[in-house]
């Protein structure tokens, strides 16, 4: 837990770079504790942005190969002020630990690194081979994993990949997820007059950035959360009867749900479609923030010449980010009025990605948890991205395990972020137990 502790305390926020040096010394965190765990090649990879960590085991020929992944580094911790405790100072308390990145990922990043400890310290070896890609970007949409990978597919070969950086669908309920929605992130960038203009002087005459930046994020996305780009359902495909079936058995009360995990008077979304459907298998758009004008105490009478909004997708089979991109630059260009120049900048983008239940990887990893768990397990897809995902299936032909020991109220990217202290311990007995099962015939 004092490990732990430490690494929580590093501010390894990737999407600032004020943070670098933090970032850094996280990677070297990483880095550290598994060459003294007796990992060998162990390395900091640094060709362009955050580090990127190596390391392998590979003494056990015959057996198969696990590549490890995970990310060290973490969302911004803001809002300070509705942080109970500090982000940046773990603190036990209910048989949780409070900081920012104790679910995502570090928390889950250490059960994996742990695991492979104990299991070198007590046995002096490993039952199969395992690597581990570790990477400080993920939550800032980075892409150095991405050239990593597509450059060095031979020295990542394995035969799956194991990820803990998902969540249980339920306290005690040992989940596996077999599906992640992509993203396209950017911004969209309003330009009108040269520069700020007294609106007494100048309204009826000169564009408002701002008024723009509402006019097209409004005309992309209708009130009942249909998304208004035309093209962007032609791919999407309907998840199967018997997936549906699935979701449909899993224990929900969607009062409660909107209830405590969402705190809103009513739910959001296309009202036409289930639940889960909206959530897994439904494309989404939302607006992060924007940009421009005075936002001041008082009045001051300016119209905006300026205007930036952070806008992204999450995109599900079959989508493709680039064609996304495409239609949704038209979309922008269509909905923008008259006398400002609107434009799209594109930040990080990536596919959805699927992976089969019944891939032998996967089901052992089913019976390692329900046997540490006591419960059978299920299959969940999720509405998050891991953006590398898709890349491990193309590149290295690799099915990504996602073995998640998060709760649905950990507060990931949120306030108080937490990670459930008897998860811990039982994601390390999990991933023991997976690693033996992985090494049996
Ligand atoms: N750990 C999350 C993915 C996740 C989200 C798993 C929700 C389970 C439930 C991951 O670190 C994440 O947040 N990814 C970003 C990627 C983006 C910045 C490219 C995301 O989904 O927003
Ligand atoms: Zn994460």
């Amino acid at each position: 837990m004092n490990e732990l502790i430490e690494f929580l305390r590093i501010p390894s926020i990737s999407a600032s770079p004020e943070h670098a040096p933090d970032v850094r010394r996280a990677s070297e965190f990483v880095h550290d504790l598994l060459a003294r765990a007796g990992f060998e090649h162990a390395a900091i990879i640094e060709d362009s942005g955050h580090p990127l960590v190596y390391a392998d085991w590979l003494h056990a020929p015959g057996k198969p190969t696990l590549l490890a992944y995970g990310h060290y580094d973490v969302q911004p911790p803001d809002p300070l002020d509705e942080w109970i405790s500090p982000p940046l100072e773990p603190v036990l308390r209910d048989g949780n630990i409070y900081a920012r990145g104790a679910a995502d990922d570090k928390g889950q990043l250490y059960i994996l690194m742990e695991a492979a400890r104990r299991v070198l310290r007590e046995r002096g070896r490993l039952p199969l081979n395992l690597r581990f890609l570790i990477e400080g970007e993920e939550e800032s949409g980075g892409e150095h994993i991405e050239e990593h990978v597509r450059a060095h597919p031979d020295e990542l070969a394995c035969d799956a990949a194991l990820i803990c950086d998902t969540a249980m669908f339920a306290p005690d309920l040992p989940t596996l997820t077999i599906g992640l929605r992509g993203i396209v992130y950017g911004e969209i960038h309003v330009e009108g007059a040269r520069t700020d203009l007294h609106s007494g002087d100048y309204g009826g005459a000169a564009p408002n950035a701002l008024e723009a930046a509402a006019q097209i994020v409004a005309a992309l996305k209708d009130k009942d959360g249909h998304i208004r780009i035309p093209g962007l359902y032609d791919r999407v495909l309907k998840p199967s009867q018997a997936e549906i079936e699935t979701w449909n058995r899993l224990p929900f009360n969607p009062d409660r749900y909107r209830e405590t995990e969402i705190g809103s008077i009513d739910f959001a979304g296309e009202p036409e479609f289930p639940l889960f459907e909206r959530l897994w298998a439904r494309p989404t758009l939302e607006v992060h923030g924007i940009r421009g004008g005075f936002t001041g105490e008082g009045s001051k009478t300016v119209i905006p010449a300026r205007s930036v909004t952070k806008i992204s997708l999450r995109l599900v089979p079959d989508q493709r980010p680039a064609e996304v991109v495409a239609q949704l630059e038209r979309a922008i260009a269509a909905a923008a009025p008259r006398g400002v120049k609107a434009t799209f900048k594109l930040l990080s983008s990536a596919p959805a990605s699927m992976v089969d239940p019944l891939n032998p990887f996967v089901q052992k990893a089913a019976r390692a948890m329900q046997k540490v768990f006591g419960n059978e397990t299920v299959y969940v897809r999720c509405g998050g991205s891991i953006p590398i995902v898709g890349l491990f299936a193309e590149k290295l032909h690799a099915p990504s395990v996602m073995m998640g020991f998060g709760l649905p109220d950990d507060n990931i990217h949120a306030p108080n972020e937490k990670m459930s202290i008897a998860n811990i311990e039982r994601g390390i007995d999990s991933l023991i137990a997976y690693f033996d099962l992985v090494a049996q015939p």
